[in-house]
């Protein structure tokens, strides 16, 4: 991987309006653009970007179908920590109009396998994926794929490593859960374009594994590498080589 070509590489303070401003061009170009986001902290800020540069540009979401990335297993429906009520309260809430449709991980009234075959179904029926945005987890995941995902990995539940168990203790949910379901690693590299986002000091020695380290399950980012649409958009904190000079 070619770091200049393919990764941008921000101040902290102009990261989030970076990210929030590529999103509003897509939008601008694609309104009935097909997104599927992450929720988490890395996100966040871009989430409180996007509303206003909207309305800055006269961009709409009104016509885009946001699907979400990932959910935890057995929290209650409107449960603050669930992704569902995370992003609707980060994102999907705060724009107006809000998005056409949000497909999220439907689990209150069906299993983790069938809510994972409905988000396939509805994804297909919504024609597919135009852009997936993922944070990078400190072990290396991507939405929910943990270390050992493999390449042709679909959609469905999986178990959580104690890493991302720990996160899940910081978004208010004490004892965190032990399952997930997630968008697989086949679905994210088959489709167009790949935002891969980090930020903080604290990714910086797996952001370094994931653009130099071998291509391994064992860091499922790597598996990204090579795809045409990949784009890596990470602040000078996060940089490996240190803050831009
Ligand atoms: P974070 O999580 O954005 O909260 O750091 C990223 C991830 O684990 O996917």
């Amino acid at each position: 991987m070619t770091l200049a070509r393919l990764v941008d590489i921000l101040p902290a303070s102009a990261w989030a309006d970076h990210v929030a401003g590529l999103l509003a061009d897509r939008l601008a170009a694609r309104p009935n653009l097909v997104v599927c986001l992450p929720t988490g902290s890395t996100p966040r800020p871009v989430y409180e970007a996007l509303p206003g540069i909207l309305q800055a540009r006269s961009v709409s979401a009104a016509a885009a179908t946001v699907v979400l990335l990932d959910e935890y297993v057995g929290l209650a429906a409107g449960h603050r920590a669930r992704c569902d009520s995370m992003l609707r309260r980060g994102l999907l809430d705060r724009l107006d109009p809000s998005v056409a449709r949000f497909i999220p991980f439907d689990m209150d009234d069906m299993s983790p396998q069938e809510a994972c075959t409905q988000v396939d179904a509805a994804v297909s029926a919504a024609g597919g994926l135009d852009l997936v945005v993922l944070g990078l987890g400190r072990n290396g995941h991507i939405g929910m794929n943990e270390p050992g995902s493999a390449p042709d990995a679909p959609t469905r539940p999986v178990e959580l490593t104690p890493s991302t168990r720990a996160a899940a203790i910081g978004y208010g949910v004490d004892p965190p859960p032990t399952h997930g379901v997630t968008l697989g690693v086949a679905g994210i590299v088959s489709t167009r374009e790949i935002w891969l986002l980090a930020t903080g000091a604290a990714k910086t020695g797996i952001l370094a594994r994931v653009l130099d380290g071998p291509v391994t399950t064992n860091v499922p980012a790597t598996l990204l590498r090579g795809h045409p649409g990949l784009r890596v958009m990470v602040d000078d904190a996060a940089r490996p080589n240190g803050p831009v000079r």
